[in-house]
């Protein structure tokens, strides 16, 4: 069946496909069902062997408002936990080729934290990010307690996850929370642009940087360099590391396959 609240073009370019949030009535507010649809799209798309770097946006206005607060509010503890809701973003967060978010507008609470389940954020100008959980007295559930802090810091952190604050996206770039910012117009087609540098890449190499880098967050610094290392051994099994290597070599771009 058709998804209802995100639309997906697996080739919007070679290589690259895209994921628009569209809920635009309710600023993307994510539903069960939206984050339902996300995770099946991401998955298909993460097996497509034609797809090597998945565009993730909203519209202009926002990227996401955050959870639907109108589906939580009259939920018990028990609801909550037998929803289980987080088990899609776990399973966003098994993606293993690179997802870049795309954010215009609001990114805030579960909008924040799904840009930031993304491995890059590109930004365009008017973008606000903010953790807001506390001024509807909840906190953030989807990971913003730990990956804003990682990202930007405990000082920025605490104060937007108990204050509510929202930041500017030059705060944002400048706290290190994404990795760049561009004027309102631009924001897809430079999120486009950056996707398109992932994808002349070698895809085996990309996936498996990917799972390193994201290893710094889960591991002491012995065992993400044991990772890294078990990765970068692994790569010297692939056609691409010899055709990689011997492009170098022979001054002339490398044609990769991901085999
Ligand atoms: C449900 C939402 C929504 C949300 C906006 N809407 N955010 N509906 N859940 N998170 C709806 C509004 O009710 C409204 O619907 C329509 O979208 C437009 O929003 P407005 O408020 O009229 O727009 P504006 O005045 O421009 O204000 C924008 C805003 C505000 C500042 C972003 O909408 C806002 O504060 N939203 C909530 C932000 C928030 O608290 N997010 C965290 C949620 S908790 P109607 O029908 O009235 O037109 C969370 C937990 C994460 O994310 C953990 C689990 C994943």
């Amino acid at each position: 069946m058709a998804p209802e609240f995100i639309i997906v073009h697996p080739q919007v370019l070679p290589h690259i496909a895209h994921i628009q949030l569209n809920r635009p009535q309710e600023l993307n507010a994510l539903n069960l069902q939206l984050m339902l649809e996300l995770r099946d799209a991401l998955r298909a798309l993460d097996e497509d062997e034609q797809v090597r770097c998945i565009v993730l946006s909203g519209n202009e206005k926002a990227f996401a408002a955050g959870a639907d607060i109108k589906q939580m509010a009259g939920k018990t503890a028990i609801d909550m936990y037998n929803t289980d809701q987080f088990s899609t973003w776990d399973a966003i967060k098994k993606i293993k080729k690179p997802i870049i978010a795309a954010v215009s507008g609001f990114a805030l609470g579960g909008g924040c934290e799904l840009a930031m389940l993304c491995d890059m954020i590109v930004a365009s100008e008017t973008a606000k990010f903010g953790q807001p959980e506390i001024k509807i007295g909840v906190m953030p559930g989807a990971g913003g307690t730990q990956r804003l802090t990682r990202a930007v810091g405990k000082a920025l952190a605490m104060e937007m996850v108990l204050t509510g604050k929202f930041i500017t996206a030059e705060e944002a770039l400048r706290a290190g929370l994404i990795n760049r910012v561009v004027p309102p117009d631009l924001f897809l087609s430079e999120a486009f642009r950056l996707a398109e540098t992932i994808a002349q890449q070698s895809p085996l190499a990309v996936k498996m940087a990917k799972e390193a880098v994201l290893r710094a967050f889960d591991s002491t610094l012995e065992e993400g360099l044991h990772f890294e290392r078990k990765n970068f051994y692994l790569l010297f099994a692939s056609d691409d590391q010899k055709e990689g290597m011997q492009a170098f070599i022979e001054k002339r771009t490398p044609v990769f396959t991901g085999k």
